[in-house]
């Protein structure tokens, strides 16, 4: 095949990229967007910040901008993100308690109920776990709520939009580790109380290696009955970069409950890493990390 997309889609997955509102207006960058992906997040349009700037009033312009570029063009959507301890509104930010757990639910309904219907998968909560060997979450006025602030979150985003399919997404977690593992506990108690969840993200912001567990790692949550998505993929730059990205794909082909692989940014000089981590250079070149995708797919 020869774009990420329609090779993507020879197994049933798809491809997709983070982009910001403000590249849809340039051509050069949205022919890459329109030729190669199939699947698009907005990069920020969608989080806490943009969506609720002050309490209760709520802007949906710069993500309805990605959503209806997404659509327009016949890519699906993933939902980024609705609960998050960063980028956070002003408001919320120093808020707790019973005020700010209505604030985020009041949050999580209305925006899934905007996007009803148009969302692939919702990253429903993003990073609540701490770093680390804790395998604990991580402090923050979200968590303070009551440790039962993550199944709420999920409960109202289903309510709100029973069509999406509802993921946890975190980073530092592509490998089986102490993070991971206290995620994984937090995945099959839900399933065992019937919170709803459908599937996991894996960031995958990496470095210069890839970590031999990933694919055991995404296989071990699969046999948990969710679906496990690569949701934020950039490399650094460097001898490994084309084989640590065909790596990752490889890993995700061997999964069949791996549904799809999104990198976080279509060209380096749009990416939010400095080390020039993405798939096409700042020309718009395809690099050889690219043909190492295509190839594993
Ligand atoms: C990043 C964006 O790429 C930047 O533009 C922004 O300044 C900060 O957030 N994990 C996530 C993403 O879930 O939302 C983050 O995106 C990268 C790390």
């Amino acid at each position: 095949e020869s774009t990420l997309g329609a090779a993507a889609e020879q197994s049933g997955r798809y491809f997709g990229a983070a982009v910001p509102a403000g590249r849809l207006s340039e051509s050069a960058y949205t022919t890459i967007l329109n030729r190669e992906f199939d699947m698009i997040t907005a990069e920020n349009e969608m989080k806490m910040d943009a969506t609720e700037p002050q309490q209760g009033q709520f802007n949906f312009s710069r993500g309805d901008q990605i959503a209806n570029w997404a659509l327009q063009n016949g890519k699906q959507l993933r939902g980024h993100t609705l609960a998050w301890h960063a980028q956070q509104p002003g408001w919320m930010q120093n808020m707790e308690g019973s005020q700010l757990r209505q604030a985020m639910l009041n949050h999580v309904t209305q925006v899934a109920t905007h996007y009803r219907g148009k969302i692939h998968s919702w990253d429903v909560v993003n990073e609540a776990f701490a770093d680390g060997g804790s395998g604990g979450r991580r402090d923050s006025n979200l968590q303070r709520t009551g440790n039962d602030w993550i199944e709420a979150a999920f409960r109202a985003a289903r309510a709100a939009d029973p069509g999406a399919k509802l993921c946890y997404n975190d980073y530092n977690t592509d490998g089986i580790n102490a993070k991971s593992t206290g995620i994984y506990n937090m995945v099959r108690d839900f399933k065992a109380r019937g919170v709803p969840i459908d599937c996991v993200g894996f960031q995958s912001h990496l470095g210069t290696s890839f970590p031999s567990s990933y694919q055991a790692n995404l296989q071990r949550f699969a046999d948990l009955g969710v679906d496990v998505q690569i949701t934020e993929l950039d490399v650094e730059q460097g001898n490994n970069q084309a084989n640590v990205y065909g790596a990752v794909t490889q890993a995700c082909l061997a999964v069949s409950r791996c549904t799809g692989i999104t990198v976080w940014g279509v060209r380096d000089d749009t990416s939010w890493r400095d080390d020039n981590p993405l798939l096409f250079d700042s020309s718009g070149n395809k690099k050889p990390a690219y043909y190492a995708v295509l190839d594993a797919l």
